[in-house]
């Protein structure tokens, strides 16, 4: 740095700028001088100067001595081939020609440097500094040891990756599982309904009860099996974002569900025009869970109501607030941390059936879409299951 002409202008600059932490200091000769010898001997960057001409060191404050593992003495006058490895010294130099010859600030954002500390992991930004004429006298370097940053980085991107694979490996297990389950179940109800209608007139009643009892449980287990099965492909499938029709997905569940259950009395609402960017096999999926709920949870009303829409007020982002509202049986908010959580159920089997997956899916498929899901309800006044998913448009 050559500043000695002058420091003595620069003293009179902070002189007529009094501030209350360097007036003292001011007041002193070359206190510039010594105000930016401490701040760039303090800083825990490392700073150093180069020529511009032979591209030797001209300083170096105490961070680059920790960071290089060299003293200053063997430091300054020394050009990089001194210091480093011929590969280093080389991509060292370029860089610094570029920033002198192009006179701009060049960037580096990873650069090893082989210290006998072991390979540290710097980010550099390398500026020119220019005389009167504009010609590059110096180059200075400001370091940043990014090292325990980019190690950590690494770490947590190893521990997601194995993460990644365990649960993977683990959807796997449980999809064959469950898949292999499926056919000693089948035989279980076969045969069962095979000796319920060739032998009844060997089975007494008690023989005949046991044996539907039998047959009950087989399709009680089928269905939790195509329930597990269906909460795996959610995580399993590739995610294929479109445009979802909402309303016409919901409307076909409640055509399918009146189809199965023509005796019900429900009022359905579905909003016009409910559409998000999403995976509509999967929207598809939530949606026939969420609809399912509330018709089945308003089966004890004589005239029950669903409705689906949005709540423009819970609108946040890109995102809008979805939600299917119902007048039935409800439930204790007490738990509703618990409802989302597979196999939990707040209603007793023989009151309303279920295997308690659904929820669990849902909020599986809005989290894989980057949304979330919650439940709002209160016992015998109704239940409002929100979740939130991309839209395409603004509303
Ligand atoms: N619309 C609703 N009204 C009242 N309770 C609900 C509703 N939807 C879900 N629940 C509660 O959450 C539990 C979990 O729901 P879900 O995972 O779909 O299981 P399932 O429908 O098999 O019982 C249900 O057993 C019930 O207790
Ligand atoms: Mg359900």
């Amino acid at each position: 740095m050559d500043r000695e002409g002058d420091a003595p202008a620069d003293d009179a600059e902070i002189a007529k700028k009094p501030s209350s932490s360097i007036a003292p200091v001011a007041e002193t000769p070359h206190a510039t001088e010594w105000l930016l010898d401490a701040i760039v001997e303090n800083i825990p960057n490392m700073i150093f100067v180069k020529d511009a001409e032979n591209l030797e060191f001209a300083l170096c404050n105490r961070a680059g001595e920790a960071l290089l593992g060299l003293s200053r003495d063997t430091l300054l006058g020394k050009s990089d081939f001194d210091l480093f490895p011929r590969a280093d010294a080389e991509f060292f130099q370029k860089k610094d020609r570029e920033t002198l010859e192009k006179k701009v600030l060049v960037d580096i954002t990873e650069e090893p440097l082989r210290t006998d500390n072991g390979v540290r992991w710097l980010h550099t930004k390398k500026v020119p500094i220019l005389d009167a004429e504009g010609r590059p006298r110096f180059l200075l370097g400001i370091s940043e040891d990014i090292t325990d940053r980019k190690l950590a980085d690494a770490a947590l991107r190893e521990a997601k990756t194995r993460a990644e694979a365990a649960s993977a490996e683990l959807e796997a297990f449980s999809y064959s599982v469950a898949h292999d389950l499926r056919a000693p179940l089948r035989a279980i109800d076969g045969y069962s309904e095979a000796l319920l209608d060739d032998y009844a007139d060997k089975l007494d009643d008690e023989g005949q009860r046991h044996l539907r009892s039998v047959r009950k449980a087989a399709q009680r287990m089928a269905d939790l099996i195509d329930d597990l099965l269906t909460l795996s492909r959610t995580s399993r499938a590739e995610l294929r974002r479109e445009r979802a029709d909402l309303t016409a997905l919901a409307r076909a569940t409640v055509d399918r569900l009146r189809r199965t259950d023509p005796g019900r009395a429900v009022d359905v609402i579905v909003e016009e025009g409910l559409t998000a960017l999403a995976d509509p096999r999967l929207v598809a999926v939530a949606l026939d869970n969420l609809v399912g709920n509330a018709w089945k949870f308003t089966s004890k009303k004589p005239h029950a109501r669903i409705e689906v829409g949005t709540a423009p007020q819970q609108r946040t982002g890109d995102a809008a607030t979805f939600f299917v509202r119902d007048d039935g049986v409800g439930f204790d908010m007490t738990y509703v941390e618990k409802l989302f959580n597979p196999f939990q159920r707040l209603h007793a089997p023989s009151e309303y059936d279920g295997t308690g997956i659904g929820l669990a899916t849902v909020q599986r498929i809005v989290r894989r879409h980057g949304g979330r899901a919650w439940a709002e309800g209160a016992v015998h006044a109704g239940a409002t299951i929100y979740f939130t998913l991309e839209t395409d448009e603004d509303r």
